[in-house]
């Protein structure tokens, strides 16, 4: 697991961010990034580097190896560091909270400005990365800083997705996003997974849901992750989160995505209400969202 760094950003200096992307620039080059082009890269005389190496270290916001030469690299902390300073750079956070929730891919923290936000660090690729680098030979420089491309694409994908969906789509707010984190709107209510719904209340749960879909749909988006675990419900409606793995309409793959979409939200509620819920023939809402006709289909489908 990544640490929290939130606690750190207080005793953390300028220099020391100078540092941290001046082995970020490095990185682009190689995963381990030479000593002696530190200074070059950070901008630090090398009296300075050696000095902020070593808080840099100590802190575990980076990790040092010496074979063919002495080369750092920014650990995930070192890298939530910077994402971190930037966005409260940019007044974006004013205030870090607690966690509120840790995914197979991500960690979702709860931050502050004038009004309570979310923080999604991106973990893509981290797991695998750990797994593959364990026992590598590090001069082999194949695939270097796969972790942190991927981590950084999967939240400007997601981020991006954000900014066409909203408002038309009820999804999270996006506020801002810098490398591998974003900020959006922190979201009122629990997760549908455990949420329980009186009996005259199921169908219309559920039919706004297959409407976000087709909203989405609309907006040329296919969420392709859907599940109960990726929706909160409240007093005031549902919202659909978790967003990277979205495929625009007309990727090849998008009809099928939205086939299982459709699969996996009816599915969990009729599992969950089998007295409520009717078979459901999910191929034509499927179709209908499709078609753009899902409006006209309701009344008597569902
Ligand atoms: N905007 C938000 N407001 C409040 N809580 C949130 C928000 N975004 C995410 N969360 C919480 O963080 C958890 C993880 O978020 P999300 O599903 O986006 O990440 P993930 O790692 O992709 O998840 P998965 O395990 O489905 O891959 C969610 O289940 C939810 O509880
Ligand atoms: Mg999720």
């Amino acid at each position: 697991m990544v640490r929290n760094v939130a606690g750190l950003l207080p005793e953390l200096e300028t220099e020391d961010f100078y540092l941290l992307s001046g082995i970020e620039q490095g990185m682009r080059f190689s995963e381990w990034v030479q000593r002696e082009k530190l200074p070059t890269f950070s901008g630090l005389t090398p009296e300075e580097v050696e000095y902020r190496l070593e808080r840099c270290l100590k802190r575990g916001l980076i990790e040092k190896k010496t074979i063919q030469y002495e080369g750092y690299t920014l650990a995930f902390e070192g890298y939530d560091a910077l994402a971190l300073h930037t966005l409260v750079e940019r007044d974006t956070i004013s205030e870090f909270g607690s966690s509120l929730g840790v995914g197979k891919e991500s960690d979702v923290y709860e931050v502050r400005s004038y009004k309570p936000l979310a923080l999604k660090y991106h973990r893509e690729g981290y797991t695998n990365f750990r797994e593959v680098h364990k026992e590598r030979d590090y001069t082999a420089d194949r695939d270097h800083v796969s972790w942190m491309y991927t981590a950084r694409k999967a939240a400007e994908r997601e981020y991006e997705t954000l900014e066409t969906l909203y408002p038309d789509v009820s999804v999270p707010r996006p506020i801002d996003q810098n490398r591998h984190a974003i900020v959006m709107e922190k979201m009122d209510g629990v997760e549908l997974s455990r949420a329980t719904f009186e009996d005259d209340q199921v169908l219309g749960v559920l039919e706004l849901l297959l409407r976000e879909l087709a909203r989405a749909h609309e907006s040329r988006y296919v969420h392709a992750d859907m599940s109960e675990y990726n929706v909160f419900v409240s007093e005031d409606g549902v919202t659909i989160f978790d967003w990277p793995q979205a495929v625009p309409t007309d990727h090849e793959n998008a009809a099928e995505f939205l086939r299982r979409d459709v699969t996996n939200l009816i599915g969990y509620f009729r599992r969950k209400y089998p007295q409520v819920v009717p078979e459901i023939d999910t191929a034509t809402v499927a179709n209908a969202i499709e078609a753009g006709s899902f409006e006209s289909l309701e009344a008597d489908a569902i």
